[in-house]
Protein backbone atom coordinates (compact mmCIF):
# COMPACT_ATOMS: atom_id res chain seq x y z
CA UNK A 1 0.00 0.00 0.00
CA UNK A 2 1.32 3.36 -0.93
CA UNK A 3 1.06 5.84 1.67
CA UNK A 4 1.68 9.59 2.33
CA UNK A 5 4.51 9.92 4.67
CA UNK A 6 6.06 12.91 6.50
CA UNK A 7 9.82 13.08 6.07
CA UNK A 8 10.37 16.76 7.27
CA UNK A 9 8.74 19.49 9.41
CA UNK A 10 9.71 22.71 10.29
CA UNK A 11 8.04 25.65 11.55
CA UNK A 12 8.84 29.95 11.89
CA UNK A 13 7.23 32.71 13.88
CA UNK A 14 8.04 36.47 13.88
CA UNK A 15 10.59 37.82 16.18
CA UNK A 16 8.00 40.15 17.97
CA UNK A 17 6.87 38.89 21.45
CA UNK A 18 3.52 40.53 22.37
CA UNK A 19 2.91 39.42 26.32
CA UNK A 20 0.56 39.40 28.30
CA UNK A 21 1.69 41.96 30.06
CA UNK A 22 1.86 44.09 26.43
CA UNK A 23 -1.67 43.79 26.02
CA UNK A 24 -2.42 45.12 29.73
CA UNK A 25 -1.01 48.37 28.38
CA UNK A 26 -3.62 48.24 25.61
CA UNK A 27 -6.99 46.79 26.59
CA UNK A 28 -8.72 46.44 30.20
CA UNK A 29 -7.13 42.79 30.84
CA UNK A 30 -4.81 41.44 33.21
CA UNK A 31 -2.23 38.15 32.72
CA UNK A 32 -4.23 36.24 35.15
CA UNK A 33 -7.46 35.97 33.03
CA UNK A 34 -5.57 35.20 30.10
CA UNK A 35 -3.70 32.70 31.75
CA UNK A 36 -6.57 31.32 33.40
CA UNK A 37 -9.22 31.51 30.82
CA UNK A 38 -6.67 30.23 27.57
CA UNK A 39 -3.16 29.22 29.01
CA UNK A 40 -1.63 32.09 26.41
CA UNK A 41 1.63 33.92 28.11
CA UNK A 42 2.37 35.13 24.93
CA UNK A 43 2.21 35.27 21.09
CA UNK A 44 4.24 36.46 18.02
CA UNK A 45 3.12 38.86 15.44
CA UNK A 46 4.74 40.44 12.11
CA UNK A 47 6.88 43.43 12.33
CA UNK A 48 7.65 44.92 9.14
CA UNK A 49 9.50 42.46 7.44
CA UNK A 50 7.26 39.49 8.46
CA UNK A 51 4.22 38.31 5.77
CA UNK A 52 2.12 35.60 5.45
CA UNK A 53 4.22 34.62 2.61
CA UNK A 54 7.79 35.36 4.01
CA UNK A 55 6.63 32.87 7.34
CA UNK A 56 5.56 30.12 4.59
CA UNK A 57 8.80 30.43 2.72
CA UNK A 58 10.94 30.07 5.68
CA UNK A 59 9.02 27.37 7.23
CA UNK A 60 8.75 25.36 4.07
CA UNK A 61 12.40 25.92 3.88
CA UNK A 62 13.17 24.42 6.96
CA UNK A 63 10.67 21.72 6.39
CA UNK A 64 12.45 21.11 2.94
CA UNK A 65 16.00 21.19 4.50
CA UNK A 66 14.74 18.51 7.46
CA UNK A 67 13.68 16.34 5.06
CA UNK A 68 17.21 16.59 2.53
CA UNK A 69 14.78 17.50 -0.19
CA UNK A 70 15.50 20.10 -3.16
CA UNK A 71 12.77 22.42 -4.00
CA UNK A 72 12.39 21.14 -7.86
CA UNK A 73 11.84 17.77 -6.33
CA UNK A 74 8.22 19.08 -5.14
CA UNK A 75 5.58 18.84 -7.19
CA UNK A 76 2.42 19.40 -5.34
CA UNK A 77 2.40 22.57 -2.96
CA UNK A 78 -0.30 22.96 -0.86
CA UNK A 79 -1.40 26.39 1.86
CA UNK A 80 -3.85 26.55 4.43
CA UNK A 81 -4.46 29.65 4.93
CA UNK A 82 -7.12 32.67 5.59
CA UNK A 83 -4.78 35.66 5.38
CA UNK A 84 -2.88 35.23 1.91
CA UNK A 85 -0.70 38.58 1.32
CA UNK A 86 -3.57 39.07 -1.28
CA UNK A 87 -6.71 37.90 -2.74
CA UNK A 88 -5.08 36.62 -5.61
CA UNK A 89 -2.69 34.93 -6.16
CA UNK A 90 -2.81 32.86 -4.23
CA UNK A 91 0.00 32.36 -1.21
CA UNK A 92 0.89 29.31 -2.78
CA UNK A 93 1.92 30.66 -5.95
CA UNK A 94 4.17 33.10 -4.00
CA UNK A 95 5.44 30.89 -2.36
CA UNK A 96 6.59 28.34 -5.08
CA UNK A 97 8.31 31.29 -6.53
CA UNK A 98 10.82 31.86 -3.42
CA UNK A 99 11.55 27.94 -3.36
CA UNK A 100 12.04 27.46 -6.93
CA UNK A 101 9.54 24.95 -7.24
CA UNK A 102 9.56 25.10 -11.04
CA UNK A 103 7.88 21.18 -11.06
CA UNK A 104 5.27 21.97 -8.51
CA UNK A 105 1.27 22.93 -8.77
CA UNK A 106 0.43 25.23 -6.46
CA UNK A 107 -2.97 25.78 -4.55
CA UNK A 108 -4.33 27.80 -1.37
CA UNK A 109 -6.81 25.52 0.97
CA UNK A 110 -9.44 28.18 3.00
CA UNK A 111 -10.50 26.31 5.93
CA UNK A 112 -9.13 28.91 8.82
CA UNK A 113 -7.72 26.91 11.68
CA UNK A 114 -8.48 23.37 10.08
CA UNK A 115 -6.16 24.94 7.20
CA UNK A 116 -3.40 22.56 7.74
CA UNK A 117 -5.82 19.55 8.77
CA UNK A 118 -7.66 20.07 5.16
CA UNK A 119 -4.25 20.82 3.15
CA UNK A 120 -2.96 17.36 4.35
CA UNK A 121 -5.95 15.66 3.60
CA UNK A 122 -6.09 16.83 -0.08
CA UNK A 123 -2.74 15.92 -1.13
CA UNK A 124 -2.64 12.65 0.92
CA UNK A 125 -4.96 10.92 -2.00
CA UNK A 126 -2.38 12.53 -4.76
CA UNK A 127 0.69 10.62 -3.28
CA UNK A 128 -0.95 7.40 -2.55
CA UNK A 129 -2.40 6.95 -5.91
CA UNK A 130 0.79 8.24 -7.62
CA UNK A 131 -0.22 10.90 -9.29
CA UNK A 132 3.00 12.67 -7.56
CA UNK A 133 5.84 11.30 -5.10
CA UNK A 134 6.77 14.69 -3.08
CA UNK A 135 4.29 17.04 -1.93
CA UNK A 136 4.85 20.60 0.77
CA UNK A 137 1.76 21.33 2.77
CA UNK A 138 1.88 24.98 4.51
CA UNK A 139 0.38 25.85 7.26
CA UNK A 140 0.17 29.78 7.84
CA UNK A 141 -1.78 32.77 9.36
CA UNK A 142 -1.37 36.03 10.04
CA UNK A 143 -4.17 37.10 11.98
CA UNK A 144 -2.92 39.94 13.97
CA UNK A 145 -3.40 42.13 10.71
CA UNK A 146 -7.54 41.26 11.28
CA UNK A 147 -7.34 41.61 14.96
CA UNK A 148 -8.78 44.69 16.60
CA UNK A 149 -6.39 45.33 19.02
CA UNK A 150 -8.84 47.62 21.21
CA UNK A 151 -11.28 44.88 21.50
CA UNK A 152 -9.91 42.39 24.56
CA UNK A 153 -12.28 39.69 23.61
CA UNK A 154 -10.26 38.65 21.14
CA UNK A 155 -7.30 40.50 20.72
CA UNK A 156 -5.25 38.54 23.46
CA UNK A 157 -6.71 34.85 21.54
CA UNK A 158 -4.53 34.79 18.87
CA UNK A 159 -0.55 35.68 17.36
CA UNK A 160 0.97 35.23 13.43
CA UNK A 161 2.93 31.41 12.74
CA UNK A 162 3.60 28.69 9.89
CA UNK A 163 4.45 25.51 9.85
CA UNK A 164 5.44 23.00 6.79
CA UNK A 165 5.89 19.52 6.03
CA UNK A 166 7.44 17.66 3.58
CA UNK A 167 5.17 14.61 2.03
CA UNK A 168 6.33 11.71 0.02
CA UNK A 169 4.98 8.56 -1.13
CA UNK A 170 6.01 5.14 -0.19
CA UNK A 171 5.50 1.74 -0.61
CA UNK A 172 5.15 -0.66 1.19
CA UNK A 173 4.92 1.01 4.60
CA UNK A 174 2.22 1.82 7.97
CA UNK A 175 3.82 5.04 8.30
CA UNK A 176 1.99 7.79 6.52
CA UNK A 177 -1.78 9.57 6.76
CA UNK A 178 -3.73 6.41 7.95
CA UNK A 179 -6.70 8.04 7.57
CA UNK A 180 -8.92 11.81 7.67
CA UNK A 181 -11.88 13.41 8.63
CA UNK A 182 -13.29 16.60 7.49
CA UNK A 183 -16.48 17.77 8.35
CA UNK A 184 -18.30 21.55 8.21
CA UNK A 185 -21.39 23.09 9.26
CA UNK A 186 -21.73 26.62 7.47
CA UNK A 187 -25.01 27.80 9.45
CA UNK A 188 -22.18 28.81 12.30
CA UNK A 189 -20.51 30.71 9.79
CA UNK A 190 -21.58 33.60 11.95
CA UNK A 191 -19.71 32.97 15.03
CA UNK A 192 -16.33 33.47 13.81
CA UNK A 193 -16.22 35.95 10.69
CA UNK A 194 -14.14 38.70 8.44
CA UNK A 195 -16.70 40.38 6.28
CA UNK A 196 -14.96 43.57 5.35
CA UNK A 197 -12.76 42.91 2.05
CA UNK A 198 -14.01 39.97 0.27
CA UNK A 199 -16.11 40.36 -2.48
CA UNK A 200 -19.48 41.28 -0.76
CA UNK A 201 -18.14 44.38 0.69
CA UNK A 202 -14.95 45.06 -1.52
CA UNK A 203 -12.36 48.00 -0.13
CA UNK A 204 -12.95 49.99 -3.00
CA UNK A 205 -16.48 50.56 -1.93
CA UNK A 206 -15.65 51.75 1.71
CA UNK A 207 -16.83 50.39 4.99
CA UNK A 208 -20.27 50.06 4.94
CA UNK A 209 -21.78 51.66 8.26
CA UNK A 210 -22.28 49.28 11.15
CA UNK A 211 -19.53 47.07 9.57
CA UNK A 212 -17.05 45.72 11.56
CA UNK A 213 -13.30 45.91 9.74
CA UNK A 214 -12.27 43.53 12.05
CA UNK A 215 -11.87 39.55 13.11
CA UNK A 216 -15.49 38.99 14.64
CA UNK A 217 -16.02 35.76 16.94
CA UNK A 218 -18.27 34.67 19.04
CA UNK A 219 -16.47 33.18 21.81
CA UNK A 220 -18.53 31.38 24.07
CA UNK A 221 -20.46 30.08 20.71
CA UNK A 222 -17.13 28.62 19.21
CA UNK A 223 -15.98 27.54 22.73
CA UNK A 224 -19.26 25.24 22.70
CA UNK A 225 -18.74 24.06 19.31
CA UNK A 226 -14.82 23.14 19.11
CA UNK A 227 -15.11 20.90 22.44
CA UNK A 228 -17.82 19.04 20.76
CA UNK A 229 -16.04 19.14 17.27
CA UNK A 230 -12.28 18.45 18.71
CA UNK A 231 -13.54 14.79 20.42
CA UNK A 232 -16.45 14.21 17.10
CA UNK A 233 -13.75 14.15 14.60
CA UNK A 234 -10.96 12.23 16.47
CA UNK A 235 -13.40 9.51 17.43
CA UNK A 236 -14.64 8.93 13.65
CA UNK A 237 -11.06 8.70 12.84
CA UNK A 238 -10.34 5.91 15.14
CA UNK A 239 -13.77 4.26 14.32
CA UNK A 240 -13.31 4.60 10.53
CA UNK A 241 -9.64 2.75 11.02
CA UNK A 242 -10.40 0.16 14.27
CA UNK A 243 -7.49 2.07 16.24
CA UNK A 244 -8.31 3.01 19.79
CA UNK A 245 -7.84 6.62 21.83
CA UNK A 246 -5.09 4.36 24.21
CA UNK A 247 -3.23 3.74 20.40
CA UNK A 248 -2.71 7.30 20.18
CA UNK A 249 0.94 7.75 21.10
CA UNK A 250 0.87 12.09 20.67
CA UNK A 251 -2.04 13.97 20.72
CA UNK A 252 -1.41 17.34 18.38
CA UNK A 253 -4.20 19.63 18.35
CA UNK A 254 -5.32 23.14 17.21
CA UNK A 255 -3.79 25.60 19.89
CA UNK A 256 -6.70 27.60 20.54
CA UNK A 257 -6.89 27.49 24.26
CA UNK A 258 -5.70 24.98 26.72
CA UNK A 259 -9.12 24.45 28.58
CA UNK A 260 -10.42 23.18 24.73
CA UNK A 261 -7.34 21.15 24.56
CA UNK A 262 -7.89 19.65 28.52
CA UNK A 263 -11.10 18.65 27.73
CA UNK A 264 -10.63 17.02 24.44
CA UNK A 265 -7.74 15.30 26.02
CA UNK A 266 -9.96 14.22 28.87
CA UNK A 267 -12.96 13.18 26.32
CA UNK A 268 -10.39 10.72 24.75
CA UNK A 269 -9.17 9.58 28.33
CA UNK A 270 -5.52 10.87 27.52
CA UNK A 271 -2.73 10.98 29.66
CA UNK A 272 -0.99 14.46 29.89
CA UNK A 273 2.00 13.01 28.58
CA UNK A 274 0.58 11.86 25.37
CA UNK A 275 -1.35 15.53 24.66
CA UNK A 276 1.10 18.34 23.00
CA UNK A 277 0.90 22.10 24.05
CA UNK A 278 2.36 25.01 23.25
CA UNK A 279 -0.24 27.35 23.32
CA UNK A 280 1.35 29.56 25.63
CA UNK A 281 3.79 30.89 24.05
CA UNK A 282 2.24 31.32 20.44
CA UNK A 283 -1.58 31.72 21.11
CA UNK A 284 -4.00 30.84 18.66
CA UNK A 285 -2.01 30.78 15.19
CA UNK A 286 -5.03 29.45 13.39
CA UNK A 287 -3.57 27.41 10.44
CA UNK A 288 0.02 27.55 11.85
CA UNK A 289 -1.02 25.95 14.74
CA UNK A 290 -1.07 22.10 13.95
CA UNK A 291 2.21 22.45 11.75
CA UNK A 292 3.96 24.61 13.98
CA UNK A 293 3.27 21.85 17.26
CA UNK A 294 4.81 18.97 15.03
CA UNK A 295 7.83 20.83 14.24
CA UNK A 296 8.17 21.32 17.92
CA UNK A 297 7.13 18.07 18.68
CA UNK A 298 9.89 16.75 16.59
CA UNK A 299 12.43 19.03 17.37
CA UNK A 300 11.74 18.01 21.40
CA UNK A 301 12.09 14.60 20.24
CA UNK A 302 8.76 13.68 21.27
CA UNK A 303 7.96 12.15 17.58
CA UNK A 304 9.40 8.96 17.22
CA UNK A 305 9.01 6.52 13.75
CA UNK A 306 6.14 4.87 13.70
CA UNK A 307 4.62 6.70 16.48
CA UNK A 308 0.64 7.11 16.22
CA UNK A 309 -0.04 10.93 16.08
CA UNK A 310 -3.66 12.49 16.45
CA UNK A 311 -4.04 15.97 14.87
CA UNK A 312 -7.09 17.68 15.08
CA UNK A 313 -8.79 21.48 14.31
CA UNK A 314 -11.34 23.10 13.67
CA UNK A 315 -12.43 27.15 13.32
CA UNK A 316 -13.67 29.63 11.01
CA UNK A 317 -16.63 28.21 8.46
CA UNK A 318 -17.09 26.36 10.50
CA UNK A 319 -15.15 23.44 9.43
CA UNK A 320 -13.00 20.59 11.77
CA UNK A 321 -11.17 17.46 11.04
CA UNK A 322 -8.64 14.94 12.04
CA UNK A 323 -5.41 13.46 10.37
CA UNK A 324 -4.36 10.13 12.03
CA UNK A 325 -0.55 9.81 11.01
CA UNK A 326 1.84 7.11 11.86
CA UNK A 327 5.15 9.21 11.93
O1 LIG B 1 -9.47 28.85 16.28
C1 LIG B 1 -10.63 29.63 16.27
C2 LIG B 1 -11.44 29.20 17.36
N1 LIG B 1 -11.51 30.12 18.46
C3 LIG B 1 -11.53 29.62 19.70
O2 LIG B 1 -11.28 28.47 19.92
C4 LIG B 1 -11.99 30.50 20.83
C5 LIG B 1 -13.08 29.82 21.62
N2 LIG B 1 -13.53 30.60 22.75
C6 LIG B 1 -12.77 30.79 23.84
O3 LIG B 1 -11.63 30.33 23.89
C7 LIG B 1 -13.35 31.52 25.02
O4 LIG B 1 -14.74 31.67 24.82
C8 LIG B 1 -12.72 32.90 25.28
C9 LIG B 1 -11.28 32.71 25.75
C10 LIG B 1 -12.75 33.72 24.01
C11 LIG B 1 -13.50 33.63 26.36
O5 LIG B 1 -13.50 32.87 27.55
P1 LIG B 1 -14.84 32.70 28.39
O6 LIG B 1 -14.51 31.95 29.60
O7 LIG B 1 -15.85 32.11 27.43
O8 LIG B 1 -15.18 34.17 28.78
P2 LIG B 1 -16.48 35.02 28.40
O9 LIG B 1 -16.47 35.39 26.97
O10 LIG B 1 -17.68 34.29 28.94
O11 LIG B 1 -16.27 36.31 29.29
C12 LIG B 1 -16.24 36.26 30.70
C13 LIG B 1 -15.96 37.65 31.21
C14 LIG B 1 -16.82 38.73 30.57
O12 LIG B 1 -17.12 39.67 31.59
P3 LIG B 1 -18.54 39.69 32.29
O13 LIG B 1 -19.52 39.94 31.17
O14 LIG B 1 -18.70 38.35 32.92
O15 LIG B 1 -18.42 40.83 33.25
C15 LIG B 1 -15.93 39.35 29.54
O16 LIG B 1 -16.25 40.69 29.28
O17 LIG B 1 -14.59 37.99 30.89
C16 LIG B 1 -14.60 39.26 30.22
N3 LIG B 1 -13.47 39.27 29.30
C17 LIG B 1 -12.24 39.64 29.66
N4 LIG B 1 -11.73 40.06 30.82
C18 LIG B 1 -10.42 40.34 30.86
C19 LIG B 1 -13.46 38.94 27.98
N5 LIG B 1 -12.22 39.08 27.49
C20 LIG B 1 -11.45 39.51 28.50
C21 LIG B 1 -10.09 39.82 28.61
N6 LIG B 1 -9.61 40.21 29.81
N7 LIG B 1 -9.23 39.71 27.57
Amino acid sequence: MTRAVIHGVGHAVPDKVLSNADLEKMVDTNDEWIKQRTGIAERRVCGPDDSCTSLAVTAAQRALAAAGTSAEEVEMIVVGTVTGDFPFPSCSCLVQDHLGATNAGAFDVGAACAGFIYSVASVAPMLETGKIRTALVIGVDVLSKYVDYSDRSTCVLFGDGAGAVVLKAEEATDRGVIDTVLLSDGSGAKHIKMEYGGTANPPHQGLPEGMNPFLFMAGAEVYRFAVGAMGDACERVLERTGLRASDIDLFVPHQANLRIIESAAKRLDLADDKVFINVQNYGNTSGGSIPIALSEASAQGRLKKGDLVMTVGFGAGLVWGANLIRW
